[in-house]
């Protein structure tokens, strides 16, 4: 991933980063990477200028939960290809997941998958190690070695550590790396098991794709105990519930599975009282072929990136149920809090990782046009509305109006 050295004075738009209580029309101004300057009116250089008029400046997206499948199943994707699909959906970083083929176990598997990044990415990436050696749910990866190489969390994504001895070590070894836990939950008595491992060791355990209302309320009273415990909810999860899935269309098909209308409703509510404090995609991407099988067959897992921000947009806060306010913080500081990262802001100084919306722009999803390499989206032919209009990472302007600008290696 390169970085842009171009001014760009982004003007008129709505400036809302939520978290650090900005929303106000006003300018942005773009230099050597970094926000130079923003407010009203801010002086200009020659350079790039995007009229933000009636569109939302955001701080780009954070999306701590996707699969970018590389090394291994670059029939499906790579890292170029996810991260396209990243910026076009708005998101300027990306976690992956470990569960490539091998698994990212070992601080030399991380590093390769780190080096690829450095070169063909068009988005951060931060990528997560295994927490079991091969996804086994065995032996321990070496926790602090896989931090000092850059891991942001331990996860063992669609495998959950069945083991309570082996978790309890996980949560002490996590603890003593100062790596944060994600993990792929299995229903409410191991989100109970773990909430009490994480109690008793006294490290932080944040809870992938929730879908169940008990899961929910689990989280809920949990926070409220002060327990260091967060979760996550995904698009498709908080806008679809079983009974608007066409029966065998493995398209539809994912872990954990689409739930009923009292779940969405309590993940909506779980999203407004902030016990749900991250929306991820868990962009799930599989070849075309592998899901023309019969829905039995087919892998779970649907795409996400180049939907995310609409899909919740249109399901949840043009449904009014949901704040812009509280949609944009679980796309941004909610997950940067839960990875120890900085948040991306609107801030002079910070980096110039910045996502325009129209909030009004309506589309229809056809998957056969996204970057991703995958098109297993359960919003085929869906009506919209809310379209990411540019991205900019590191102060270049990689993606407008739908066009990815010069970057990630073909
Ligand atoms: O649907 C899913 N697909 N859920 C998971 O937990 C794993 C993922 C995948 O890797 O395809």
């Amino acid at each position: 991933m390169t970085h842009g050295g171009n001014n760009v004075l982004i003007r008129g738009g709505r400036l809302f980063d939520p978290a650090a209580g900005i929303d106000g029309i006003g300018d942005v101004l773009v230099r050597d990477g970094v926000i130079a300057a923003i407010g009203g009116a801010v002086e200009s250089r020659p350079g790039e200028v995007l009229d933000a008029a009636g569109l939302y400046v955001l701080p780009g997206l954070m999306d701590m939960h996707v699969h970018l499948r590389e090394p291994g199943q670059e029939h499906k994707e790579t890292i170029t290809t996810g991260t396209r699909a990243a910026i076009a959906g708005g998101f300027t970083a990306v976690a992956c997941e470990p569960n490539t083929v091998p698994p990212c176990d070992s601080p030399q598997r991380l590093a390769a998958v780190i080096a690829i990044a450095e070169r063909t990415a068009a988005a951060r990436v931060f990528p997560k190690c295994a927490i079991t050696v091969g996804q086994k749910g065995r032996a321990l990866t070496d926790f602090g070695a896989l931090r000092a190489a850059g891991a942001v969390a331990a996860s063992d994504d669609g495998l959950c550590v069945k083991g309570e001895e082996v978790m309890r070590r996980a949560v002490s070894s996590a603890r003593e790396a100062g790596l944060p836990l994600t993990l792929h939950v299995d229903g409410p008595a191991m989100i109970e098991r773990d909430i009490a491992l994480a109690a008793e060791g006294g490290w932080a355990v944040h809870f992938s794709h929730v879908s169940l209302a008990e899961e929910a309320e689990l989280i809920g009273e949990g926070r409220a105990k002060g327990l260091r415990v967060s979760g996550e909810v995904t698009p498709h999860h908080a806008a679809l519930s079983a009974d608007d899935a066409p029966g065998g269309d493995a398209n539809f098909k994912m872990t954990p599975p689409l739930a009923s209308a009292r779940d969405v409703a309590a993940l909506r509510r779980a999203l407004v009282d902030g016990v749900l404090t991250v929306i991820a995609s868990d962009h799930a991407p599989h070849s075309p072929s592998e899901k023309a099988v019969s829905y039995e067959d087919a892998p779970p897992g649907v795409i996400g990136l180049e939907t995310a921000l609409a899909v919740i947009w249109t399901h949840r806060v043009e449904a009014g149920d949901v704040s812009p306010d509280a949609v944009v913080r679980a796309l941004t500081s909610g997950p940067a809090e839960v990875l120890g990262l900085p948040a991306p802001g609107l801030r002079e100084g910070a980096p110039a990782d910045i996502a325009l919306f129209d909030p009004k722009g309506a589309w229809i999803v056809e998957p056969e046009r996204f970057n991703s390499k995958a098109r297993n989206c359960p919003f085929a032919g869906h009506r919209l509305q809310g379209k990411v209009i540019a991205t900019l990472v590191g102060g270049r302007v990689v993606m407008r109006e739908g066009g990815i600008l010069g970057v990630g290696a073909a």
